[in-house]
């Protein structure tokens, strides 16, 4: 047995993704073989902490079969950040800041450093924690991919796949009834989804945040494809993308359609050109299910390299993908800055020159 024998603690926070239960697993297996120490799983975000009784010691069996499963063994919240964490209290919501009471729970779990699996929210809380003097090592995680420091994160390719088989599937419909399809992915602030699918899936238009549109532009594109024959037409959409705050005749969009972006663009376009329009919100199929080999591996990677991260007690860290090599950064640098679409990035260069618009005037 290794003379350092340590506890450490796992926990994921925020929306679940593929790839989840991979990063938990390597934790759990690489701790446990390589350093022999004990692994203790902090479930539903960091409520195990704040309740010590919901966390349970994890081992190579309770990990035994995890790889190839969607969600997360360990449960997960968005709604917990013990900062400042809602509790109701006379019938009336109050926020306590229970983050003493996580640290003194830390401590009489035996647990000396945290590893924390998540997306720019959790990954703030953690480095809030590391401010308090909580050893945290950080792992990038979200289908979004909107995290600046990280060239990936695990659950992307996963979702990527799922929006582009729905592409596929949409088109053979689209084709025989000379439809205009729209199908909305996730994505609130960056269009990394819309972009890649739509490109894998011969999108006619993407839709993304970072690229105003207009209605008229996206209906323009459209009757250019029927002009050269093509009598249906793709459109991808990202769920954050800003609608624009008129249709294609200047008419403000109805309230109701606020915050339902492709429906909203489904009833401009069914307006002004008065097609056949069908709009598909694909939702939280794109976070479900098992994750792709890719991101088992990225995971896979990622949680080995925190366990390293912990060996080396290099804490306040995040691990993160550089140049195809696990690095990692400090969490302070990893938070708060979203990567976004460059509208002038190859993609998009390509996807333009193969005649798909973006709803703009490029
Ligand atoms: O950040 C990941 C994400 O899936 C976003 O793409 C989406 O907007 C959001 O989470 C959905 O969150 P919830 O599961 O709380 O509806």
């Amino acid at each position: 047995m290794p003379a350092d024998k340590r506890t450490i603690g796992v926990c994921n926070g925020g929306g679940d993704c593929p790839g989840l239960n991979a990063v938990i697993r390597a934790v759990v297996r690489s701790a446990i073989i390589v350093h022999g120490w004990t692994v203790i799983g902090v479930k539903n975000g960091f409520n195990g902490l704040i309740w010590p009784e919901q966390s349970e010691e994890l081992t190579t069996a309770s990990v035994r079969g995890i790889l190839a499963q969607g969600g997360t063994i360990l449960g997960t919240t968005n709604r917990g950040n013990p900062f400042n964490y809602p509790v109701v209290e006379n019938g009336q919501t109050v926020f306590k800041d229970f983050s003493g009471r996580c640290m003194d729970n830390m401590s009489r779990l035996g647990i000396d450093a945290m590893v924390v699996i998540g997306g720019d929210g959790t990954l703030h809380i953690a480095n809030e924690f590391a401010e308090l003097g909580m050893n945290v090592v950080g792992v990038p995680k979200t289908i979004d991919n909107d995290l600046a420091a990280t060239e990936v994160t695990f659950g992307f390719d996963t979702a990527l796949h799922v929006a582009t088989e729905a592409i596929d599937r949409l088109h053979t419909t689209a084709e025989s009834h000379h439809r205009v399809m729209i199908l909305e992915v996730m994505g609130r602030e960056a269009g990394w989804i819309a972009l890649h699918s739509g490109l894998a899936g011969e999108a006619d238009v993407i839709l993304i945040p970072e690229i105003p549109f207009t209605i008229e532009t996206v209906c323009e594109a459209i009757q250019r494809h029927e002009a050269a024959g093509r009598l249906f037409s793709l459109i991808v959409v990202a769920e954050g993308a800003k609608l624009p705050p008129h249709d294609a005749r200047g008419n403000p969009f109805p309230t109701a359609l606020q915050g339902q972006v492709a429906n909203a663009i489904g009833w401009g376009v069914r307006e002004y050109l008065g097609k056949d329009v069908r709009v598909t919100v694909l939702g939280h199929v794109q976070r479900g299910g098992s994750p792709s080999p890719f991101d088992r591996i990225l995971a896979t990677r990622f949680g080995v390299h925190a366990v390293d991260l912990v060996a080396k007690r290099q804490y306040g860290r995040m691990v993160c993908l550089c140049a195809g090599r696990i690095e990692s950064v400090t969490l302070a640098h990893a938070i708060g800055v979203p990567k976004l679409v460059d509208p002038a990035c190859d993609h998009i260069h390509a996807a333009r020159s193969l005649g798909v618009s973006f709803g703009d005037r490029p």
